[in-house]
């Protein structure tokens, strides 16, 4: 196996955590990270000794590394990605893909030019827990699905340059894009800006489907218990996947409402099973840079590629349309 040469954009919060993993793989080494700020490079020396630090993006570029992850602030991805594939190097950008439906298809289409992998990072595909509840969807244990609930809701962390529906629903959309295979047909949103003038730190998001389900996303800043769980609501069983409680990720619960009976609506209230989850101790963004890797040895497609990072991408910008026409209602496909 021949060795893959890693070199990371972005040493932030999330940059150094990519750049363990990748080099936690066998045959595989993070050799450069970049960033415009001199102060974040000063842990490189500590952390990742072996690497080189600089500030200046180009001289990744125009190395032999093979490829590059871009870890940086949103409005930065679609450049750092466009540059890299250019130069040759397989990409792999932090979540959304990019700010725009435009720039998104613009990577899809440069990647397939180039011949290189574009990737993105949808952890949450990866995660094992997520895994078990498509398996139960897909299986059809759930019965026919009337609707999902998620929350993302924390105090912060504020960023400045993207509101909370571009910074945390990109998880809950790809995983509902993941667990259901289809775009929703059309979206309704209600944000609200508290803390800073024009930058929505709450927003509820209501996606219809074709088939008649509906997801409501609650995304929030603004919240004082940190909650991140996906309720969904099927005619046969309910389940819960609540990743803030690692010993029980998932719960299924024979529970329901149905008619034909008498009385008119009878309850059922049956056993709740926790599904043994398989690598469910494996941290996901380690399986994340496994598909990475294995996608630039093998030139097959990654879970996470181009495309799911534009479906994603193509709901946040419905979703930021609607918000500022003050639309009630818009349409996804309508976007481009
Ligand atoms: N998958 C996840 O769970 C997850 C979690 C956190 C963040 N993220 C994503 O990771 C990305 C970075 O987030 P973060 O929390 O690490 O942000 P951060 O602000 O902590 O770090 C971003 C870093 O990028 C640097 N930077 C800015 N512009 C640059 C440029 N043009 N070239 C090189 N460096 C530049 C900044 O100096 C900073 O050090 C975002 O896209 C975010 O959505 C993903």
């Amino acid at each position: 196996m021949s060795d893959l040469r890693f070199g990371v954009i972005g040493w932030g919060y999330w940059g150094p955590k990519i750049a363990r993993n990748l080099d936690s793989l066998p045959h595989a080494s993070v050799e450069m990270v970049v960033d415009t700020d001199p102060n974040r490079l000063a842990s490189v020396a500590l952390i990742q000794p072996w690497a080189q630090a600089t500030t200046d993006v180009r001289k990744l570029f125009r190395s032999t590394i093979d490829a590059v992850v871009v870890a940086t602030p949103v409005h930065t991805h679609y450049k750092l990605a466009k540059e890299a594939l250019l130069h040759g190097k397989h990409v792999l950008v932090e979540k959304p893909l990019a700010a725009s439906v435009e720039q998104a298809e613009e990577l899809v289409a440069l990647a397939q030019q180039q011949d290189r992998i574009l990737m993105v990072g949808h952890i949450f595909e990866y995660s094992p827990a997520v895994n078990e509840l498509r398996k139960l969807v897909q299986a059809g244990d759930l019965g026919k699905i009337y609707c999902v609930e998620t929350e993302r809701l924390n105090l912060g962390l504020f960023r400045n340059d993207i509101n909370v529906i571009w910074d945390l629903a990109p998880h809950d959309i790809s995983i509902l894009l993941y667990l259901f295979g289809e775009t929703p047909q059309d979206i309704r949103v209600q944000a609200d800006a508290h803390v800073q003038p024009h930058i929505h730190d709450i927003a509820h998001l209501n996606l219809s489907f074709a088939d008649g389900m509906r997801a409501h996303i609650h995304v929030s800043w603004l919240h004082p218990c940190k909650i991140r769980k996906v309720t969904i609501i099927g005619d046969a069983r309910m389940a819960v996947y609540d990743d803030t409680n690692p010993s029980e990720r998932i719960k299924v619960y024979n529970k329901g409402a149905d008619v034909h009976a008498d009385p008119i609506i009878s309850y059922r209230y049956g056993e709740t099973t926790i599904p043994y989850i398989e690598y469910g101790e494996v941290e996901p963004l380690h399986l994340e840079c496994e598909d990475f890797a294995h996608a630039i040895r093998t030139g097959t497609q990654p879970r996470a590629d181009g495309k799911a990072g534009l479906r994603v991408v193509q709901v946040l910008a419905a979703a930021q349309e609607a918000l500022a026409r003050q639309e009630d209602v818009y349409t996804v496909s309508a976007v481009k």
